[in-house]
Formats: C-alpha cells, sequence, structure tokens
C-alpha cells in the first residue's frame, strides 16, 4: 500500500505582526505538506489538491497558532469529508482517515476570531469605567462578593476539563461566556435606567457603552458557536444530523 501522507505546520510569530499569509506548499503525489509561519490577524482560506492513489492519510501537524484558530478539512475523490478538525495541540496523535483514492481536497481555514482576547480587553475597560462612575457620583465601587458570577466562572472551569471533540468543547465554552455576558447584560440593563432615574445622564451613557459591547460580543460568540455546530453533523457516524439547519 502507498504510503500517504499529509503534514500541515501552523506557526505564529508575535500577536501584533501584519505578516501575510505565505504557506510554504510541497503538493506532489501522495505527499502534502504545508507550513505557514508568521500568522498572525489573518483570517484566510486557503483549498488545495492533492493526488492519493492510496485510500488513506497520515496527518500529523504541530499548530502552534496563539490566537484564533486553524481548522483543516479533507474530502477525499468521491467528495466525503474524511477529516474536519480545528487543530489544537491536544490533537497531536497522528490521524488516519481512509476514503476513495483519487483527488483528495484540502481545506485550510485560518480564523482571527479569538472574541475571548478581545473580550477580555474590553472587560478590563469595563471595570475602568465603573470604577470612574463611582468616583464622579463619589460613592465606592465596593459592594458585596458576585455568587452568581462566581458560579459560572466555575462552571466554564469544570467544562475545561472535559474530554471532547474540539468542535463540542469550543460551543461548551462559547456557551458558558454567553452565560456571563447575559448576566453582565442584565446588570447594566438595570443599572442604566436607575442612573437615568438618578439624574445622571454622563453616567448613562458610560453604562449604555458597556450594555452595546457585551451586546455585540454576545452577538458575535453566537456567530462563531453557529460555526463550530455546522461541522459536527459531517463528523457523526450516521451523520444524521447533516442536513439541519442551525438557525
Ligand atoms: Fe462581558
Amino acid at each position: 500500500m502507498l504510503a500517504s501522507a499529509s503534514v500541515v505546520s501552523i506557526a505564529a510569530c508575535s500577536e501584533n505582526s501584519l505578516a501575510p499569509y505565505q504557506p510554504e506548499v510541497s503538493n506532489v503525489a501522495d505527499n502534502f505538506a504545508l507550513q505557514a509561519t508568521g500568522v498572525a490577524n489573518v483570517t484566510a482560506t486557503q483549498s488545495y489538491t492533492w493526488a492519493n492513489s492510496g485510500t488513506r492519510a497520515t496527518i500529523n501537524h504541530s499548530p502552534t497558532t496563539q490566537s484564533g484558530t486553524t481548522r483543516l478539512v479533507i474530502k477525499d475523490a468521491s467528495g466525503t469529508t474524511v477529516y474536519s478538525k480545528a487543530l489544537s495541540p491536544s490533537l497531536n496523535e497522528p490521524t488516519v482517515p481512509v476514503g476513495v483514492t483519487g483527488n483528495w481536497t484540502l481545506r485550510l481555514t485560518l480564523t482571527n476570531e479569538d472574541a475571548f482576547a478581545t473580550h477580555l480587553a474590553q472587560t478590563e475597560e469595563h471595570v475602568a469605567r465603573l470604577e470612574q462612575i463611582f468616583t464622579e457620583i463619589e460613592m465606592s465601587p465596593k459592594g458585596k462578593h458576585c455568587k452568581g458570577m462566581k458560579g459560572l466562572v466555575a462552571e466554564g472551569a469544570d467544562l475545561l476539563k472535559e474530554h471532547a471533540d474540539p468542535d463540542v468543547l469550543d460551543t461548551g465554552l462559547i456557551s458558558s461566556a454567553q452565560h456571563v455576558e447575559h448576566y453582565e447584560m442584565a446588570g447594566y440593563g438595570t443599572s442604566r435606567p436607575y442612573a437615568q432615574l438618578l439624574g445622571f445622564p454622563k453616567q448613562v451613557e458610560l453604562l449604555q457603552k458597556a450594555l452595546d459591547e457585551e451586546q455585540a460580543t454576545d452577538l458575535l460568540l453566537t456567530e462563531i458557536a453557529r460555526n463550530r455546530l455546522r461541522e459536527v453533523p459531517r463528523q457523526m457516524p450516521d451523520r444524521s444530523a447533516a442536513g439541519v439547519e442551525l438557525r
């Protein structure tokens, strides 16, 4: 049997780099290799046709991306998806999908959609903004510890310990994050009209800005989760959910 191989190596340099997406590709029969270095702040999809005279591919990859995600989708000569994964360091065992001999297609998608990192920076701004509001109204921002938020964070931390398909785990973590966003939105949604009633128009503006950002993050997370979930049915053994349209 011919040994077929597909090797994908992704490496990212500094997070602020604007380096272009310039993969080095060696695409020959039965041996496809791709290396992309200096990739950061890039959202791009590249497709390749790979002549596979065997019936399988051995995939070795070493993704070291610092932000965003890298997804590899492989279809065999019949157009069947034989591999679809978000590459991560935890997927370091060689994978051997089996399919029909002929021209296989490999699609690699890099997505700079690190919503968690982006929103962390926003949240730090929100904290500073709240401290500003309390200073302006001459009150202390210190109060009771938020038991609800502590519980939501603990739930998310528990989820991280689960061993699950990366797409399924991602959507679970996104759901945890959305629980937090909705909790925050409830807080801002209540405090904003209070500030209005109490005659603090400048503070109303600041609270509204934070509320808008929380809502935007929630919508972005929903979109990312939908994209992840669309990949899941293709990996199910009976593919019974393959025709389901997600809303
Ligand atoms: Fe938030």
